[in-house]
């Protein structure tokens, strides 16, 4: 064996043998400060992106697809190559004139698949089921455009979009998970009339790069037939980078109209297998890694330029994960899974809803950074004002009352919201403390200490059952604009990242 070959396998071994003393945490010195990300694109900054969209009904299902737009499901992933430079003589005129290109690796066909048409791995029996195509589609461009990574592959980001209209007399939605049949009216959801509750036109600019700059959107509008002098409903999310250097920035923009108020449109870092918040098929995703409370950090630049007026529910940080009541952890059976949110909503127009005279819509008991617990009947120190509403899980058989339950319809599985405010007691984990801040005109790059807030919340347990392990599996913010036609939200999310301490 030739001398440096010796140096070279004695290098190798050393390299396997720091790999396994940090696996052990032999070589890190102060593990407790070591993080590192969950994310498959720490800080959005891979040329090569990994994005896709999906588009949910009232209660996260499909319904009915758009004419000639396919399965709401799409992806724009590509890799990009940069072509060799020729030594000596220019033997390479096009490589000189074009030295990168990007090799999409979802094509216009495969993003347009819609029900009955098969695809290589997908379930027959999905094929001719409208919800289940969308969710197999889901894992079809997963692998296109899957990541290899430690410790595991990760697929895109996801774009989502819902349209908050449902027709109760359509019977689409289950109460709680559990069928129900048409009825009505209810003025809870906005329709108006047969098939408000369709999915959107789903337009896709592909990324291209023009000069230096890497660029590409997704587009459309709800409303299907456009009758003339109509606002309508609108979505973009338009995503620009500079190849090679710094992050992305998505740019969205959500417009609700009168057949369309309510109306969201939220950047998701989701799993990449099992569940995520409030879908109830396996989904593919970003995470992977999933974060769970009280460890991680989540970290990215927002800069908000429309707010959507006062029913905006701009959600700095929305976290979705899911346990049953008696904190084991879901199964996919919608009768006990209990989707469980809490949000940042950080337009300073919206109200607490929760106040010392009405405490049904606080939490039963707020807990200080030090562990204090205070009572929500404790009026001279519960912070009422740092929470906007709570409402209890559906099939909560113990809740403390008085109490409002969930909205029964909005999810595949009861669910449980835990919405909070900009307040001083939020300034620990370093959340907003005043209304106004990192709103419109005051953009802000926030390190949010999610895993010690969302340790802190309170979340609803049958009494004496072991506490959950509150695993994050999907983290997101956007805005959903609740039931207020002719407004426009719009705003640009960069450098996301989710940091978790280094066990792996
Ligand atoms: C998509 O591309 C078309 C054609 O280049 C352009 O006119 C349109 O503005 C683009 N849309 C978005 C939302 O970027
Ligand atoms: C407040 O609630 C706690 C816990 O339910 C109860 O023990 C206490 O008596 C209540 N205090 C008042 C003043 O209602
Ligand atoms: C269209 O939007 C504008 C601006 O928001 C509003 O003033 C106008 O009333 C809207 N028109 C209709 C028909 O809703």
């Amino acid at each position: 064996m030739a001398r440096r070959e010796v140096l070279h396998c004695t290098l190798q071994a050393l390299f396997v043998a720091m790999a396994l003393a940090s696996l052990y945490g032999v070589i890190c010195v102060s593990c407790e400060n070591e993080y590192i990300s969950a994310v498959g694109d720490p800080g959005m900054r891979l040329d090569g992106l990994r994005l896709a969209i999906e588009a949910w009904n009232q209660c996260n299902e499909v319904g009915e697809e758009t004419p000639n737009m396919g399965s709401p499901r799409a992806a724009d992933c590509y890799d990009i190559y940069k072509a060799s430079p020729q030594q000596g003589e220019n033997r390479c005129s096009l490589c000189n004139s074009m030295p990168y290109m990007l090799v999409h690796r979802v094509t216009e066909e495969e993003n347009r698949l819609g029900l009955g048409q098969p695809f290589l791995g997908g379930q027959q029996e999905a094929f001719d089921n409208v919800d289940r195509y969308a969710a197999e589609k889901e894992l079809y461009l997963g692998n296109k455009c899957q990541v290899e990574d430690t410790p595991n592959p990760w697929q895109f980001w996801m774009i989502m979009l819902k349209n908050g209209n449902m027709d109760t007399y359509a019977a689409k939605c289950p109460n709680n998970g559990l069928k129900v049949g048409p009825y009505g009216p209810d003025s809870r959801f906005p329709c108006f009339g047969k098939g408000c509750m369709n999915q959107p036109l789903i337009y896709h600019n592909y990324t291209t790069l023009e000069g230096p700059k890497l660029k590409g959107s997704f587009y459309g509008s709800w409303n299907l037939d456009v009758e003339s002098n109509e606002n309508i409903s609108y979505y973009s999310v338009t995503w620009e980078k500079e190849l090679g250097k710094g992050s992305w920035i998505f740019h969205h923009v959500l417009r609700t109209s009168v057949k369309y108020p309510w109306l969201m449109l939220y950047f998701r870092a989701d799993a990449t297998t099992g569940f995520s918040g409030g879908y109830h098929y396996s989904t593919r995703g970003m995470l992977k890694i999933i974060p769970e409370s009280p460890n991680f950090k989540v970290k990215f630049t927002l800069n908000v330029i429309r707010g959507g007026g006062s029913g905006s529910q701009f959600y700095l940080l929305d976290i979705g994960s899911c346990w049953k009541n008696n904190g084991q952890p879901c199964d996919g059976d919608v009768t006990s899974d209990v989707t469980r949110y809490s949000e940042m909503i950080l337009n300073p127009d919206t109200p607490s809803w929760c106040n010392p005279n009405d405490a049904k819509l606080c939490p039963p008991y707020h807990t200080f950074p030090n562990g204090i617990r205070v009572h929500r009947n404790d009026t001279a120190r519960f912070p009422y004002e740092a929470y906007h509403m709570y409402c209890s899980p559906g099939n909560a058989e113990f809740a403390e009352s008085p109490n409002i339950v969930c909205d029964p319809y909005s999810n595949p599985q009861p669910q449980e919201i835990l919405q909070i405010l900009p307040h001083p007691v939020w300034g620990d984990y370093g959340y907003p403390t005043r209304k106004g801040d990192g709103w419109i005109g005051d953009p802000r790059t926030w390190e949010l200490d999610v895993g010690r807030l969302s340790q802190s919340l309170y979340f609803y347990q049958d009494p004496g059952t072991p506490p959950a392990r509150r695993q994050w599996t999907s983290v997101d913010l956007g805005t959903e604009i609740y039931k207020d036609p002719n407004q426009v939200a719009e705003w640009t999310v960069s450098d996301f990242n989710i940091l978790v301490p280094k066990k792996y």
